[in-house]
């Protein structure tokens, strides 16, 4: 099929390469030329584990092509999505304008049928906002469908969730687009769920903020663990062999970061309150991950006491492993309260440094975890990245002025730092 990808973000590159993987003609395109005079060359804007790969392979075989115009895009394709991004603003609703942007456009260099997929997470009808944008700029009155069609990869296994995804969620408003969108995912072998526009658009946002809601449940849970001496990945265990809870999005930690659950949760907010229900439940995920962060430096203080002119050393800095985003990183926040503080930062992460210097300036940033915890007086670990679990403690403990290691991800076992001589804490366990 001939298809057309708007946006080469996280979301966007990875659906049109995995889609001309599939043997789909793809044209992505960006209003970036940055972005696209690199793709051309083989270079990704982004780290995500085999896309470069995929992107060479599928260009070489002449499936996969980046342009700058999207009416080139719309002359060569059937099925266009949008994946362009969409901002939270102050109040948590969705900033829709490149959407809206992008959506005219299309509309005007349209000659024939074509399905317009919004892939991009964005509030309840906006389908019918598309659909209405694009009647007022059918200078050609051509035929179109616009469908719902939410993705629902993560960054870090963004490929492998594309390929083989646990559902395809389709909202559509014709036959014939369910036919079309149907024969285009075939080949993925996954269940299609098929619905109207507006329940495909809340699968999005309830899907997303339910796993955020795991996620703040298991913190508040961990906090209780911590108070009362019990241990919460032996209680998240526990709870995770019944079939009807499930064990994954229930570890404890620094609270989720990323460019989807926080903003996806203000929006359904957003979105509850806009149609008269106050989401309540929501508000309370937002609140405990806001105080999970806090819980953090509070672990610090409580170790260090003063923080002016201490070094503390972070080990990660994206919001989750086998990525380079820090969009809502929970380290953005707490490097930025130490530093409040007076403390001096030391930092390392595998791959999110040459972001983070844009972002996060005064930081000194280090070659490797050994390099950071030489001197410092604590080590705070952010991001789960495997290096860190097997690093060598006994060295790590020898280059630390005073041996703590605050861990916000629970991935070392704390009968074994302490065997090792370390002050060490964790997020609720003993
Ligand atoms: C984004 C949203 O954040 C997410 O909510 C949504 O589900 C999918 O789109 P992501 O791919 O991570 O996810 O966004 P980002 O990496 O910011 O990529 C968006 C791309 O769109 C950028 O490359 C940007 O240059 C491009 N863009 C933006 C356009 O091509 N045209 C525009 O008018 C605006
Ligand atoms: C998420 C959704 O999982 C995906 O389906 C959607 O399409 C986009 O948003 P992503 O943000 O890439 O994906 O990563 P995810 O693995 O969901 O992690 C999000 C955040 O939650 C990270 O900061 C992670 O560290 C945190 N997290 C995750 C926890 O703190 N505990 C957990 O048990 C799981």
């Amino acid at each position: 099929m001939r298809i057309c990808v708007i946006g080469t973000g996280y979301v966007g590159l990875v659906t049109g390469t995995c889609l001309a993987d599939l043997g789909n003609q793809v044209i992505c395109v960006d209003n970036n030329q940055e972005k696209i005079n690199m793709l051309k060359k083989g270079k990704m804007p982004i780290y995500e584990p085999g896309l470069a790969e995929l992107v060479v392979k599928n260009t070489k075989e002449k499936r996969l092509e980046f342009t700058t115009k999207i009416k080139e895009g719309v002359e060569q394709s059937q099925i266009i999505f949008i994946s362009v991004n969409t901002p939270p603003k102050e109040d948590g609703e969705a900033d829709l304008s490149f959407v809206e942007t992008v959506t005219a456009e299309i509309a005007v260099h349209m000659r024939e049928y074509k399905i317009i997929v919004e892939k991009s997470t964005v509030p309840v009808e906006t389908g019918e906002k598309i659909m209405q944008t694009i009647k007022l700029y059918n200078t050609h009155k051509t035929g179109f469908d616009v469908v719902s069609n939410p993705e629902f990869l993560r960054e870090g296994s963004a490929i492998k969730d594309t390929m083989h995804p646990d559902r395809i969620v389709l909202g559509v408003s014709s036959k014939r687009a369910e036919k079309i969108m149907r024969e285009l995912y075939r080949p993925l072998k996954a269940p299609i769920i098929v619905t109207d526009i507006k329940s495909s658009e809340i699968i999005k946002h309830a899907s997303n903020s339910f796993l955020a809601m795991k996620i703040s449940f298991a913190n508040a849970v961990a906090n209780i663990c911590d108070r009362v001496g019990a241990d919460v990945e032996k209680v998240a265990e526990g709870m995770g062999y019944d079939k009807r809870i499930g064990r994954e999005f229930l570890n404890a930690g620094v609270g989720f970061g990323g460019s989807c659950f926080p903003k996806d949760l203000a929006a359904f907010i957003y979105i509850a309150k806009k149609s008269g229900y106050d989401f309540e439940l929501l508000r309370a995920v937002q609140k405990i991950n806001e105080q999970q962060k806090k819980l953090l430096l509070q672990k610090i203080e409580e170790s260090l006491w003063v923080l002016k002119n201490k070094t503390i050393g972070v080990l990660g800095l994206a919001f989750k492993p086998e990525t380079d985003d820090l969009r809502f990183a929970p380290a953005i926040d707490i490097i930025k309260s130490l530093q409040a503080e007076g403390a001096k930062i030391k930092a390392y992460d595998p791959i999110a440094m040459s972001k983070a210097r844009k972002v996060l300036p005064g930081v000194k940033y280090g070659q490797n975890a050994y390099e950071v915890a030489k001197g410092s007086d604590l080590l705070v670990i952010v991001t789960d990245w495997n290096e860190f679990k097997e690093l060598d403690l006994g060295r790590i403990k020898k280059l630390l002025k005073t041996p703590i290691i605050v861990d916000g991800r629970n991935i070392y076992d704390p009968a074994k730092m302490k065997k090792l001589g370390f002050i060490y804490k964790s997020i609720g366990r003993k």
